[in-house]
């Protein structure tokens, strides 16, 4: 399962009423249903978030069908393989449309909705990519990655006076479509267990961990957290370079 759906799955179970967007409405449906199996309120809204009038429109979509916007998750990315001396110049462009300029447009609507009405909570996805580099050869998504704590932290303190709060969640290591759709059936067992080893707590994350930190973040008990990078990474950013780390078997 991927971030999206399970943060929608988690945020209708607390009783909020989710617009659930997506390029792909089949990826949409399959969470609509859960989420209305267990008599939640979402619907779905078909939007590339790329493009400024899908982001505009989502927006008022979500006024108009619910009667305002209190939260707004950024979850949506897209990788490219690759350093450099690799990257090829339109997919780069891609993947800072897709990553990050996604995020400013829909803030850029939501924002000014949100202040309107007293305030709202902006989460954005960032990666554990964003502070460690090297481990893969993803310069493109990495960059999107660092891009998007600046535009965290520099939103928190724009919009802090509208009590529009604006957090990052750091994911470390998941198992999720993104994830498993680059692995061949042969190494997939052997890159799990790699990634779920590169973490002091050894335990695979998926979506759920994620969408756990989100609801809080999107909560009022998160009432005064603002401007913050939230790792939920079973401790990897805390760790010190693999090689060193021979003592948590
Ligand atoms: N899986 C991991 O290990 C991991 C690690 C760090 C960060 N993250 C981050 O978590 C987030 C979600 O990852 P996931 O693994 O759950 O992904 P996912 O592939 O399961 O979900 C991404 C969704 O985004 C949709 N989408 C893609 N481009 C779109 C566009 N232009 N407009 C609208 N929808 C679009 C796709 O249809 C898909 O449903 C991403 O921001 C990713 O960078 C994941």
């Amino acid at each position: 399962m991927g971030t999206g759906k399970a943060t929608s799955i988690v945020f209708a179970r607390e009783g909020a009423k989710v617009l659930l967007v997506d390029r792909d409405p089949a990826a949409a449906q399959e969470t609509l249903e859960v989420i209305e199996g267990a008599r939640g309120v979402a619907s779905i809204f078909e939007a590339d978030v790329s493009k400024i009038g899908d982001c505009e429109a989502l927006v008022e979509a979500a006024v108009e069908r619910y009667g305002g916007l209190d939260i707004l998750f950024n979850n949506v990315a897209i990788i490219s393989l690759g350093s450099v001396v690799d990257a090829d110049e339109e997919e780069w462009d891609r993947i800072m449309q897709v990553n990050v300029k996604s995020m400013m447009l829909t803030s850029k609507f939501a924002v000014p909705r949100m202040a309107g009405a007293g305030g709202g909570s902006i989460i954005n996805v960032s990666s554990v990519e964003a502070f460690r580099g090297g481990a893969n050869q993803l310069i493109a998504y990495s960059v999107s990655k660092g891009a998007i704590v600046t535009l965290t932290t520099s939103m928190a303190v724009q919009h802090g006076r509208e009590n529009v709060r604006v957090n990052g969640i750091v994911p470390g290591y998941l198992y999720t479509p993104l994830i498993s759709g680059f692995l061949s059936d042969e190494d997939r067992e052997e890159i799990r267990d790699r990634r779920r080893n590169s973490a002091p707590l050894g335990v695979e994350g998926n979506a759920w961990d994620i969408a756990w930190a989100a609801a809080f973040l999107a909560s009022d008990e998160a009432r005064w957290i603002t401007g913050v990078m939230l790792p939920v990474d079973a401790g990897l950013l805390a760790t010190m370079p693999p090689a060193m780390l021979q003592y948590l078997k």
